[in-house]
């Protein structure tokens, strides 16, 4: 068979020397695919994971493979290989594109299988992909000095949005919606009017009484990990922390707010059009992203040990 460059939607040019894992190979990036028949692209029969890497270091990695293990287990599937061979894995991934900071993409579908609504039987091959590629830091560092602006959209998604699954169109509508008019991020807002969380990332306020406020975990949020990382950081530091409900209204009488996700922690400095505090990057965000970062060195080093 003549060499093939897939490389749909690049155009026909891979990523120069970008490497792909797919199905237990490492291939480069333009020409590693998946059949036309898996379930994970014709279905959405799968469920993914982010992980941040910063100087060539996975963050989180544990929290973020328990939290894929939690989803696989609530659509009926099992991890599609040890943890430790996968762990193994993301690394060399990681090696083989020489990331130093970036994010590290991780699928698992169901795997390839005559299209039919019902779930195959256990058994079956899953399929599993892993990319990573290098995150833009000057863009990140510009966010974090300036702060970005968020409005708030209908919150469109299924009752099981603790599940990480690929299917992603409602929060990919509401992000282009927010991109459209301005903003960076789209906050949701479910049908009781409370703010769920953002497209993709975890929404966060801080009062006037400088109370730092998230939602609670249910199934209508994705039990983040930067979430979990950021109030186990808080509670070390003694930093008042609530979860709970709030609307968009009073997000935008709050004295700051962020959002958070494997991509950072980003200051939010408009909701709606609505001036958050003085309309800069504020000091509980900031003393945030830097417990965050603290604490995220800290357990990996215990992890490497
Ligand atoms: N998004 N909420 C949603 C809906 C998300 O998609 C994400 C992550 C988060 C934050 O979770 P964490 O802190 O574990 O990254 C919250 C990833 C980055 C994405 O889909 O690209």
């Amino acid at each position: 068979m003549p060499e093939m460059t897939l490389g749909h939607g690049w155009n026909g040019r891979g990523p120069a020397g970008r490497i792909a894992y797919v199905d237990g190979r490492y291939l480069p990036h333009g020409r590693a695919a998946v059949h036309i028949e898996d379930r994970g692209l014709q279905l959405a029969d799968a469920v993914y994971e982010v992980c941040g890497v910063v100087a060539g270091a996975l963050m989180d990695e544990q929290e973020h493979l328990d939290r894929l293990a939690r989803s696989l287990g609530e659509i009926g599937m099992a991890m599609p290989m040890a943890r430790g061979a996968l762990r193994l894995v993301m690394r060399e991934l990681v090696r083989r594109n020489r990331v130093r900071n970036g994010l590290l993409y991780l699928q698992v579908t169901r795997g390839a299988a005559r299209r039919d609504h019902p779930i195959p039987p256990a058994g079956r091959r899953p399929t599993l992909i892993l990319t990573v590629r290098e995150m833009d830091v000057g863009a990140i560092e510009r966010r974090r000095v300036s702060g970005v602006a968020v409005v708030t959209r209908a919150d469109e998604r299924w009752a099981r949005c603790d599940i990480k699954s690929t299917q992603l169109l409602p929060n990919l509508l509401a992000k282009t919606a927010a991109r459209q008019m301005g903003a960076y991020e789209a906050w949701l807002v479910d049908a009781d009017g409370f703010v769920t969380e953002g497209s993709s990332t975890t929404a966060w306020i801080v009062d006037q009484a400088e109370t730092l406020t998230t939602r609670q975990l249910s199934h209508k949020i994705l039990p983040g990990v930067t979430r979990r990382v950021i109030l186990e950081a808080a509670a070390e530091a003694q930093l008042p922390v609530l979860e709970h409900c709030f609307t968009p209204a009073e997000a935008q009488a709050a004295k700051e707010a962020f959002i958070s996700s494997a991509t950072g922690i980003v200051p939010v400095v408009s909701i709606d059009g609505k001036t958050i505090g003085d309309g800069r990057p504020g000091p509980v965000t900031r003393r945030v992203q830097e417990l965050y970062a603290h604490h995220s060195a800290a357990r990996a080093a215990q992890a490497s040990r």
